[in-house]
């Protein structure tokens, strides 16, 4: 990295510009960053206030040159490129040079830094943007920012901020993700004079597995270490025992960058079927790509995640054959032989299945029965009686077939059932029911990671008013003695439920307030539901139905999907059959 230059006009109007900070977790992520890219070993990160009155980083890089410091709060100043070109053969996490301008211009904002050919350093202090002092101090060699009463200048975005604890967590979460793919990196985040999380820096992906998701994932991941046309493909792959109702678990970065890319996704969802994961479970991976900076290109918006690869196909495969490679493995399988053959079974089946899946299937005859669906309306509102009906069968193991009224409804299972129970702990949830629970036998204790803790931590009167029975056990874990009292036939055990709902409530945290309650039921109605190709007893398809059909509105779940479809006696003729 050499001095720190404007970039001129041309190379500006290239880069993809605009960013924008809208929250404390933006500028612990832009400052951390240009640690790493100043070659920081350790960083030291204090908030209080969830950022928003202080944010500090401590970093050990190589500091700032004393003549480079007032320039560096210049807009497109960087010394990491000097024009577009450049970008083809750069590393750097940051190059458009607007980070430090934008923040020093709605804090008060202190820079202190020195380089290991000074003898003291600088610290320079700029309010609102303006460099009101600039001195020489004692100091360490590298850079130390300190960023107050971020937005004090911009009350509207001041306004749209979180809670504090809101904000931090953003801040933590940012982190941890950081510190997965800067394993060689020591890292230290302090809340409110607290420690909050700690890297040790020791390069093993083992250690902080552990840190974030606890034992049970730890024992159950395995290496990925592959190489081929130039990339590199490092990290781990959980087995099946750990694969996840949602996506996630399942973080990329390249060349250290979190990034979100169809191309990979859609090759990881190849190379697990079929051994990895069961249907509707999404493999759990922490994946690095490392390869060439002329690969792909990262000029895509600042604050997007996207990347254009240049060879599509050749990232899919080698990801896919990363993945495939690992699951492969003995550790995976516990199987000497495949071994030895992998290489050759990897490439026969890369073929078959480039060949068979990925252009868009034409085996189902779907014409047809999408037609139909479209066709018919949800079912209109029934008035309240008891409605009788003939039992035909099931479908499938999934569609309930009855016959009401010269009409068919084919009723999913699984809707219907989620329906049912939702209705019911709605029902318990409202009234705060005590005897809403049903204990277990035995209590199960489960680890959790530090964010799951704290979010339930946080939530607990949701957990306990839908008939959890919980308590905190310790760090990180919490003692699960019962579970909603509803009508079980899924084989959930108590503690599937309990993570599966926890699990998903986390992958979608955007619902804030009222509705999280409504999730919270739809989650827990959801999970406990029977699933498709679950055999159901004759007593129990009857139960179901007797109970949905009172229902004020059993034609939808309560994600809004139908439960039922009905065809008329004209409808069954053979052409549309
Ligand atoms: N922690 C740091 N250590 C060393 N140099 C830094 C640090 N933070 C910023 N700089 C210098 O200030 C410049 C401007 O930073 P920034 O506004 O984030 O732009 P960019 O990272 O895109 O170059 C960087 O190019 C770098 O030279
Ligand atoms: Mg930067």
């Amino acid at each position: 990295m050499g001095k720190i230059v404007l970039l001129d006009d041309l190379s500006i109007n290239q880069i993809a510009a605009g960013e924008v900070i809208e929250r404390p977790a933006n500028v612990v992520k832009e400052l951390v960053e240009n640690s790493v890219d100043a070659g920081a070993t350790k960083i030291t990160i204090e908030v209080k206030k969830g950022g928003k009155s202080f944010i500090k980083i401590i970093d050990n890089g190589k500091g700032i040159d004393k003549e480079d410091m007032p320039l560096s709060l210049e807009r497109h100043a960087t010394s990491k490129i000097r024009n577009v070109e450049d970008l083809e053969h750069t590393y750097t996490m940051g190059f458009r040079g607007e980070a430090l301008a934008s923040i020093a211009s709605i804090s008060n904002f202190t820079m202190i830094s020195k380089t290991d050919s000074e003898e003291v350093g600088i610290k320079i202090v700029a309010d609102g943007g303006d460099i009101v002092s600039a001195e020489e101090v004692s100091a360490n060699t590298g850079t130390t920012i300190i960023v107050e009463n971020l937005f004090f200048n911009t009350p509207v975005r001041y306004k749209f901020l979180k809670n504090d604890s809101t904000e931090f967590r953003y801040i933590k979460e940012w982190l941890q993700k950081f510190a997965m793919a800067n394993l060689e990196v020591s890292i230290k985040l302090i809340n409110d004079g607290k420690i909050a999380f700690t890297t040790n820096g020791s390069g093993n992906i083992e250690d902080l597995v552990y840190l974030l998701y606890g034992k049970d994932v730890k024992e159950n991941i395995i290496k990925v270490n592959y190489e081929d046309d130039g990339i590199k493909v490092s990290g781990v792959i959980g087995t099946t025992l750990i694969a996840r109702d949602t996506r996630k678990d399942q973080i990329v970065f390249l060349n250290k960058r979190n990034i979100k890319s169809n191309i990979l996704t859609a090759s990881s969802d190849q190379a697990f079927k079929g051994g990895g994961t069961g249907i509707g479970k999404f493999g759990f991976y922490i994946l690095n790509l490392d390869m060439p900076a002329n690969y792909y290109d990262i000029n895509v918006h600042p604050t997007k995640m996207e990347v254009r690869f240049k060879d599509e196909e050749k990232i899919f495969k080698v990801f896919y054959n990363a993945i495939k490679s690992a699951m492969l493995s003995k550790e995976f399988l516990g199987n000497d032989e495949v071994e030895e053959k992998k290489a050759d079974y990897i490439e026969k089946e890369y073929n078959f299945m480039t060949n068979h899946f990925i252009k868009p299937a034409s085996i189902v005859p779907t014409k047809q029965i999408t037609e139909v669906k479209e066709e018919k309306s949800i079912i209109e509102r029934e008035t309240k009686r008891k409605v009788e009906y003939k039992f035909i069968g099931i479908l499938f193991r999934t569609y309930i077939v009855i016959e009401v009224d010269g009409e068919i409804y084919l009723v999913d299972q699984h809707a219907a059932h989620e329906r049912l129970l939702y209705e019911q702990i709605r029902e318990n949830y409202k009234n705060n029911l005590k005897n809403n629970t049903q204990m277990t036998l035995i209590s199960d204790v489960i680890n959790l990671t530090h964010k799951e803790f704290e979010f339930v931590k946080e939530n607990i009167e949701l957990f306990k008013k839908a008939g959890f029975d919980l308590e905190e056990f310790g760090e990180n874990s919490v003692k699960i003695n019962g579970i909603p009292d509803i009508e079980y036939r899924s084989k959930t055990t108590s503690k599937d439920l309990f993570m599966d709902t926890l699990d998903e409530m986390l992958t979608n945290e955007r619902s804030q307030g009222k509705d999280i309650e409504e999730r919270f039921i739809a989650t827990v109605a959801c999970k406990a539901a029977v699933k498709a190709n679950m055999d159901l007893t004759k007593e129990e398809v009857d139960k179901l139905i007797d109970n949905l059909l009172v229902l004020k509105n059993p034609y939808t779940c309560p994600h809004g999907r139908p439960t039922t479809v009905k065809f008329n006696k004209d409808e069954f003729t053979l052409e549309n059959i």
